[in-house]
């Protein structure tokens, strides 16, 4: 018998927060310590926060990831953080291909897979956002998107490590919308076969999140939907309460 998959909630602080959020940390532990999660609980602060967070977190089990990382361990790169400082910094995970990174930073594949492949030589496991935008939705481009994201962005080797895959369709994030059900399905399902297809058990196994406007609402109905491994949750991870529930709901 197979094991199942442990599911994964990843809260995304973007370019929130401040010493002052960490007693919105210290709430989420208290209350995980008092209900442990069913999930893996990470939280992706801004690159200022990793170690403090880290070491308040870590006691409760909460997990730490950045929000990107550069391709190369490190040089001259005036600004950018690499894989090993992320991990040195006590980081397990690391967001890379955001699309709020692609879109405003010109953010390729390549770029993106350089990116994963950094994090993973780190021992960091990447966790690799896909999604398309409301123009390609409508024009029924949706799924060749992000297969095409996902056979340019995933690195030819995955490893033992395994990846994290965030589908966020572009136009759920930050805006209340999210897709129905039955389309959520249809793409976690899809990927799941890419994956499977392209790299056996490890890609049957891999953790597919959705993310974009995951809220206490509706997390319970989408954590529900097969093929669907967790969350990457932005705007509703900042608050320990709002965060919770959606852990709950796994
Ligand atoms: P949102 O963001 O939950 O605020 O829509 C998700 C994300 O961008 O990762």
């Amino acid at each position: 018998m197979t094991t199942p998959i442990t599911p994964l909630i990843a809260g995304n602080w973007k370019m929130n927060g401040t010493n002052a959020s960490l007693a919105e940390v210290r709430r989420l532990s208290e209350l995980l310590t008092a209900t442990p999660p069913r999930c893996t609980v990470v939280i992706c602060p801004p690159a200022t926060l990793l170690a403090p967070l880290n070491a308040i977190a870590a006691p409760s089990g909460i997990v730490v990831g950045g929000q990107d990382c550069h391709p190369m361990p490190s040089g001259a790169h005036t600004g950018d953080v690499s894989a090993q400082m992320i991990a040195d910094a006590g980081a397990q995970y690391v967001i890379v291909g955001h699309s709020e990174r692609r879109a405003r930073y010109g953010e390729t594949d390549d770029l993106v897979r350089g990116k994963a492949v950094a994090a993973m030589t780190a021992g960091l496991t990447p966790i690799i956002c896909v999604g398309e935008t409301e123009a390609e939705r409508r024009d029924g481009k949706a799924e060749e998107i992000v297969a095409g994201q996902l056979a340019n962005s995933v690195p030819e080797q995955i490893g033992q490590l395994g990846i994290v895959i965030a589908y966020e369709p572009v136009w759920a994030i930050g805006s209340g919308l999210t897709p129905t059900s039955d389309d959520i399905a249809q793409m976690h399902g899809t990927i799941r076969r890419l994956l499977t297809e392209r790299y056996g058990e490890a890609g049957a196994r891999s953790r597919i999140l959705y993310g974009g406007s995951m809220k206490p609402a509706n997390a319970r109905e989408i954590l529900d939907i097969e093929n669907v491994n967790g969350g990457l949750v932005g705007g509703a991870s900042l608050l320990a309460n709002d965060f919770h529930a959606i852990i709950s709901a796994v």
